[in-house]
């Protein structure tokens, strides 16, 4: 990953210092600054200055710094010095007086190239010049002159700057021609400083005084020309007849060479500006090409015959330069939208590049995540097959064991209840009632066992759920701990018991049941480890909202690292004495379902001590749904040093009718009363197969379920507590809703007193302990077919009576008062079964029960049949019309009537009037 990244990033700098290298192509020549320092002020340098700038232009890498010193050497002098410490690639210099040349020794030593333009100093330390030949121009307008002014001419020369170099090179050659010509002569020299306001006064000063008169003045530049004619012109001087000559022949307007051509000046002389070349010869220079040291400019005579032309000549120049310019600038504008649109390209094909390898990347990444995708979806859905093979395997293991568990059940109850009987049996003694009672405890044992593996089962499924109680919890500690008592001392082993910690008052909210399983299993377990001679103590706790338990047994102790693995499912200690491993992982299940702990510490050789923590309360209690602790979770008889366990009393509670799932509508309900357990699962598992069955485990608890469900028939045990089987059968018989039920009462005792009483009481039947299930059935059977149904309570016959006579004096009272009742209300198409209910103080579910029970009918078809058969005898003795009877007796509906008449007795309404001849 990080290489990619690091190949990633290589790629974008590579392609940055591309881009770099991209948009700094322009620079790759060398950049120069040139420097230009200028005499003085005036057109012709403004001129000059602006062909230099022109040509610069031509070069992409040039700096011109042009600066003027105003024909002041100081400042000349200052401004050559400071191009000098700024390192100026090179100096042109036009010095204003040939004086200067210190400063520009300064600037050459220094390693600066200088070019001299135009005029000289005294040193030759320079790298190049170029100029015009000043003495030439002075010699040819000597020549000129001398060859058309008349003889005896006088001539006026107005020199420039003595200092400066043209004005000394001038006069030389203008002296050296005038000389050699004896027809003109020079009658005055005067000097002034190139200007033409310094010409005027120099001129206007010399004719102010007496003066030789002069027919033509030779001024060094066109300015001073001019600025002298204004003087003679000042002066009343006919201007137009001297000739005033000058230098330089600018081409714009007020320069020399309009004024020749308008014959302001009779001639001039061109004194050539060429910044191009000044240029030129300086990137020469600079870029070590070849050039000349001494550059001389040509120039020409500007008379009145040439004058036009060159106007003419100069003003195509100046179009040219104006083209060429406009062409530069598009040129310009057209590079540097080039070099825009180039960086912009650029810019283009990195954004493209990176595109393509991001593209590339993600495709790659992509990919190589759908490759190790589908390895891990391979690996994974190997795992969960493995996972769901394994889950399977448990699940069909757990169902199998369930299975089993189930199946055993009812085999081991069928031999409970016999043994049960058998020892109930006074008569039985001896070795055979030892046998008996081995029958017995091994049979519990194995009860003990399925049930424990049924209730983990159903932890497991997640459906076991609290049933929550308030008890003191140190009282049930103790007694549960006495029921060890008698094992322990076989043993010799000393339980020892301490609750003084808790408060006598404390009260627990924790389903009571599921805390005497934890203890008891703890308990059996500790009985298993220790030996002989050693002590178990329990002792129990009460601080900040919880209890805390603990069993701690002598014996040889568990390893360290066994200690976290006990309460695994199935997990057995190295040298486990029996059991499932099922134990302590359902008494984990237990204590988590109380939101509480369980651990143990242990020492080896020392003992063990199982410590469980549980909160003093519990959300979601009911007073209301809280049972007294009734019967033995347990049943402390069986308690043994080789299983212990808790029974199914719960479950048994909680499932008093027939599971909801086994429920037949089309079965009768069976309700059992037993107190013993066993028993009770014996008549169970024998009623069930074809009947729906319903448990209770005294008469009390019988009555209200009877009461609640209306059962067809009751199996009742007589001897049990709170109420026993005799009381139950006479309360059931004396209430309305329950007096028409069969009771067959068990016991173990054959008197023949209790027999009496019971039937006395309203029992129906009578079975002596043993009995065997098939007499049971057959009785029960028997019972229910010989009910007594009343075939009508509406014929009035003999054979009502008769049937009615069969009856309890409870029923032919309830029957006297149906049908009273359905009598009184016949016409009434609101009479509803609820009112029928009410009026003789049954619910709905009892008055259906009843009725159907006694009749065979529903309360509906009673009712129904009831209104007919008054029907019937209004159709035959009245002549009432049989709509009209329809109403009368509480029909709504004539052609409904019609229907239910018809299908009741065979012929409709209309045909039994027509048969009655009423
Ligand atoms: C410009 C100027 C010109 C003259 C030249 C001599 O400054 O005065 O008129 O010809 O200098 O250097």
């Amino acid at each position: 990953m990080n290489k990619r990244l690091n190949i990633l990033r290589l790629t974008m700098l590579l392609l940055l210092l591309a881009m770099l290298a991209a948009c700094s192509s322009n620079g790759r020549k060398k950049h120069f600054v040139i420097a230009v320092s200028q005499c003085s002020e005036d057109v012709w340098r403004e001129k000059l200055n602006e062909e230099l700038r022109i040509a610069a232009l031509y070069y992409n890498n040039l700096e011109l710094r042009i600066k003027s010193a105003n024909d002041d050497v100081k400042l000349q002098t200052e401004q050559i010095d400071r191009f000098a410490d700024d390192n100026v690639d090179l100096l042109i210099v036009a010095p204003g007086q040939v004086t200067i040349s210190p400063a520009i020794d300064r600037a050459y030593e220094k390693g600066i190239p200088v070019i001299i333009f135009d005029r000289r100093t005294r040193s030759d330390k320079y790298t190049a010049y170029i100029g015009a030949d000043n003495k030439e121009i002075g010699t040819s307008m000597g020549e000129h002159l001398a060859s058309v002014l008349p003889e005896g001419s006088n001539i006026l020369e107005l020199c420039g700057l003595s200092t400066s170099s043209p004005a000394i090179e001038r006069q030389q050659g203008f002296d050296s021609i005038v000389a050699l010509r004896p027809t003109i002569s020079i009658v005055q020299r005067l000097h002034s400083d190139w200007t033409e306001q310094g010409a005027f006064k120099v001129v206007d000063s010399l004719l102010s005084h007496p003066y030789k008169s002069f027919d033509c003045l030779f001024a060094h530049n066109d300015r001073m020309a001019v600025g002298a004619r204004r003087a003679a012109k000042k002066h009343g001087l006919d201007v137009n007849k001297i000739k005033f000559c000058g230098i330089d022949a600018m081409p714009q307007k007020g320069g020399g060479l309009p004024l020749v051509n308008d014959g302001t000046l009779f001639a001039s002389y061109i004194y050539p500006t060429r910044g191009d070349e000044v240029l030129q010869l300086a990137m020469n220079i600079l870029t070590g090409k070849k050039y000349k040291r001494e550059n001389q400019l040509s120039s020409a005579l500007v008379t009145s015959d040439n004058a036009r032309v060159l106007i003419m000549q100069n003003d195509e120049t100046v179009r040219q330069q104006d083209n060429l310019f406009t062409l530069r600038t598009r040129v310009d504008k057209a590079a540097n939208d080039f070099n825009t649109q180039r960086l912009y390209l650029l810019i283009l094909i990195i954004f493209m590049v990176l595109l393509i390898a991001a593209f590339a990347y993600s495709i790659r990444a992509y990919f190589t995540k759908a490759r190790i995708n589908s390895k891990l979806k391979e690996s994974m859905d190997q795992q969960r097959r493995m996972t769901e093979d394994m889950e399977q395997m448990t699940k069909t293991q757990l169902q199998f064991f369930t299975n089993v568990s189930h199946e055993l059940r009812t085999p081991l109850t069928l031999i409970s209840g016999p043994v049960e009987q058998l020892l109930e049996d006074s008569s039985v003694h001896g070795t055979q009632r030892s046998m008996l009672e081995m029958v017995q405890r091994n049979t519990r044992i194995l009860i003990q066992l399925v049930g424990e593996i049924l209730d983990f089962r159903k932890v497991q499924n997640n459906k076991a759920t609290l049933h929550l109680n308030h008890f003191a919890l140190q009282n049930e500690l103790r007694t549960w701990a006495d029921d060890f008592r008698a094992v322990a001392s076989r043993r010799k082993i000393k339980i020892e018991v301490d609750t003084s910690a808790v408060e006598t008052e404390a009260m627990i909210i924790a389903d009571r049941d599921k805390l005497e399983h934890i203890y008891f299993n703890l308990m059996s377990n500790s009985l298993k480890y220790t030996p002989e001679g050693g002590t178990i103590t329990t002792s129990l706790e009460h601080k900040d909202g919880f209890y805390t338990m603990r069993v701690a047994d002598t014996g040889k102790g568990i390893s360290a690292e066994e200690l976290p693995r006990l309460f695994e499912r199935f997990y057995q200690a190295k040298g486990a004495i029996g059991g499932t491993g099922i134990g302590l992982s359902l008494v984990k299940a237990y204590v988590d379902m109380h939101q509480g702990d369980i651990h143990a510490e242990s020492e080896q050789g020392k003992g063990t001590t199982f410590v469980v923590r549980i909160p003093e309360t519990q959300p979601g209690y009911d007073a209301d749904k809280d049972q007294p602790a009734t019967s033995q979770a347990t049943d402390r008889n069986m308690v043994d040093d080789s299983y212990v366990s808790t029974d199914t009393r719960a479950e048994a509670l909680a499932e008093r009718i027939t599971n909801a799932e086994d429920f037949d509508n089309d079965r009768p309900l069976v309700l059992i009363i037993d107190d013993n357990n066993g028993m009770r699962a014996y008549l169970r598992s024998l009623l069930a197969e074809k009947y729906n069955v319903a448990e209770a485990t005294d008469g009390k608890q019988g009555l209200e379920m009877a009461h609640r469900y209306i059962p067809q028939l009751v199996v009742c045990d007589v001897m049990m507590p709170v109420m026993d089987g005799i009381e139950f059968t006479a309360k059931l018989k004396e209430d309305t809703a329950t007096s028409h039920i069969p009771v067959i009462l068990l016991t173990a005792r054959s008197l023949q007193e209790q027999r009496e009483e019971g039937y006395t009481k309203g029992a129906d039947s009578y079975l002596t302990k043993p009995f065997s299930g098939s007499v049971l059935l057959a009785r029960v059977d028997n019972l229910l077919r010989s009910r007594t149904m009343l075939r009508s309570i509406f014929s009035g016959g003999s054979q009502e009576a008769e049937d009615e006579e069969r009856l309890g004096l409870q029923d032919q009272n309830f029957v006297a008062r149906l049908r009273e009742t359905i009598k009184n209300n016949l016409a009434n198409s609101d009479f509803s079964i609820e009112r029928l209910g009410e009026e003789i103080g049954l619910s709905r579910v009892q008055l259906y029960r009843k009725v159907k029970a006694l009749t065979g009918q529903t309360p509906v078809e009673l009712l129904r049949k009831a209104r007919l058969v008054k029907a019937r005898r209004m159709i035959e003795l009245t002549d009432k019309a049989v709509s009209e009877i329809a109403y009368e007796v509480g029909f709504t509906s004539p052609s409904y009537f019609n229907k239910c008449f018809k299908d009741e007795f065979g012929v409709s309404p209309g045909a039994l009037r027509d048969s009655s001849g009423v």
